[in-house]
C-alpha cells in the first residue's frame, strides 16, 4: 500500500518535472534556432564548475541562460560576497529564479535580468558559466571575445569553435553522456 503511494508520488513528480520543462520550452522565445532549451545542469557538474571557477568575494559572476538559477544559488552558497547576475529570456524561469531569491531573503548581490544573452553587455563579468548549445557557442564567441576582458568562462558540454583555445577540459563523470555533458571546457579571455 505504502509502496503504491510512494511510486504514485514519484510518478507525479516526474510528470510535473517534464510538463514544466515542456511548458517553458513551448513559450520561450527562440532566436534563429540557436537558443538552447531549458535543461538544468546536474549538481555534480555545478560543483566541478565551481571548483574550476574558484569564485572570490570581488568577482562578478554571470550565468548565461540561467534557467532556474540553480548554478547561481549554488555559487552564492559557496561565496556569499561576490556579485551574481543571471540572464534568462524565459519569463517563467526568471520569475521562478526571483521567487527563490526572495526565499533566500532577497540578497542584493543576486540579480536576474530577463533578456537575450546575445544582446546583454558582458563586460563587467569576471567569471562566467554557460550551459548552452554548440550553435549558441559559435554565435557567442565574437561577443565574448570583444566584451570579456580577463574573465574565465566555464562551459558545460559545448566548446567554442576550435579557433578559441581551451585552457583546460575537465571530465565530470565517465562517458558516455548524450551531448557531452560529462565535460567542462575552461576558457580564459
Ligand atoms: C540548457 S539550459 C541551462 C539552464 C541553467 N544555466 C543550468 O545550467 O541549470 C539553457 C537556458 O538558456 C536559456 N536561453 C536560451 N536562449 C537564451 C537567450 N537567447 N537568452 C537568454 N536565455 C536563453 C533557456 O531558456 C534555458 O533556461
Amino acid at each position: 500500500m505504502e509502496l503504491t503511494l510512494l511510486s504514485t508520488l514519484l510518478l507525479l513528480k516526474a510528470v510535473l518535472f517534464f510538463a514544466s520543462i515542456a511548458l517553458v520550452v513551448m513559450i520561450a522565445p527562440n532566436h534563429k534556432n540557436i537558443d538552447p532549451p531549458f535543461l538544468p545542469s546536474r549538481h555534480t557538474a555545478i560543483r566541478r564548475a565551481l571548483d574550476m571557477l574558484a569564485i572570490k568575494p570581488h568577482d562578478v559572476v554571470y550565468e548565461l541562460g540561467c534557467g532556474s538559477g540553480r548554478f547561481l544559488f549554488a555559487a552564492y552558497e559557496r561565496e556569499p560576497h561576490a556579485r551574481y547576475v543571471g540572464i534568462e529570456h524565459s519569463l517563467i524561469l526568471i520569475m521562478y529564479a526571483r521567487a527563490r531569491r526572495l526565499l533566500l531573503g532577497n540578497p542584493r548581490n543576486i540579480e536576474f535580468i530577463r533578456g537575450n544573452l546575445f544582446d546583454t553587455p558582458l563586460a563587467e563579468a569576471t567569471k562566467v558559466y554557460a550551459y548552452l548549445l554548440r550553435s549558441a557557442m559559435v554565435t557567442l564567441l565574437p561577443k565574448a571575445s570583444r566584451e570579456l576582458k580577463g574573465a574565465t568562462l566555464v562551459s558545460l558540454a559545448f566548446a567554442f569553435p576550435a579557433e578559441k583555445k581551451c585552457r583546460d577540459t575537465v571530465t565530470i563523470f565517465p562517458p558516455p553522456s548524450n551531448h557531452g555533458e560529462h565535460l567542462l571546457y575552461i576558457y580564459d579571455f
